[in-house]
């Protein structure tokens, strides 16, 4: 099951990752792809707002993983520099914390990632809005994808 949403700006992207991280759910698994500057790293603020962590959520890049505590735990990786059987600790791990995982690049290490999750893709359009483009796999991201598809309107 794929939903494609239009998002406008940055508040908006903002306000969309509020309503993902509202409606997440314990072991949540979200993999992430965009080009430099598509705004995986908005939308993770968004999702971390959504689940009630108060820290700043800066990118990963040069940490691999950062966690913050929230509602449910935010474990947020940036694996643009691993491939699968390179990655220096158990990332698998994480997936099966009760927590909620957003991986970026998570296609680098897709033999990792839980059959079951949300793939989101982000592309920039020639106006500079951005296609958001979710994929569910497994009837509980599609139950999740559901109602976010129920929000239509991303403005403040
Ligand atoms: N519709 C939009 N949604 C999100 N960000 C937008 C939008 N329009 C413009 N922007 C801008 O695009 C940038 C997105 O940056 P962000 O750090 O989230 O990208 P990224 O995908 O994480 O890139 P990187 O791969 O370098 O980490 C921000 O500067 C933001 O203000
Ligand atoms: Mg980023």
């Amino acid at each position: 099951m794929e939903k494609v949403f239009t998002i406008k700006n940055e508040q908006e992207m903002i306000n969309f990752g509020n309503i993902i991280g509202k409606l997440a759910f314990p072991n949540m698994v979200i993999s992430i792809e965009g080009t430099l500057g598509a705004g995986k790293t908005v939308l993770a603020k968004g999702i971390g707002q959504g689940l009630g962590v108060k820290d700043v959520i800066n990118s990963p890049t040069f940490t691999i993983m950062k966690i913050y505590h929230g509602r449910l735990t935010f474990y947020h990786l940036d694996v643009y520099r691993l491939s699968s059987g390179e990655e220096d600790f158990d990332l698998e791990e994480y997936f099966e914390k009760d927590g909620v995982s957003y991986i970026e690049w998570g296609k680098n290490i897709l033999d990792l990632l839980p059959k079951n999750r949300l793939e989101i893709v982000i592309d920039i359009n020639d106006d500079l809005t951005r296609a958001v483009k979710v994929k569910a796999y497994g009837s509980q991201y599609e139950a999740f994808l559901n109602e976010v598809s129920k929000y239509e309107n991303y403005d403040s």
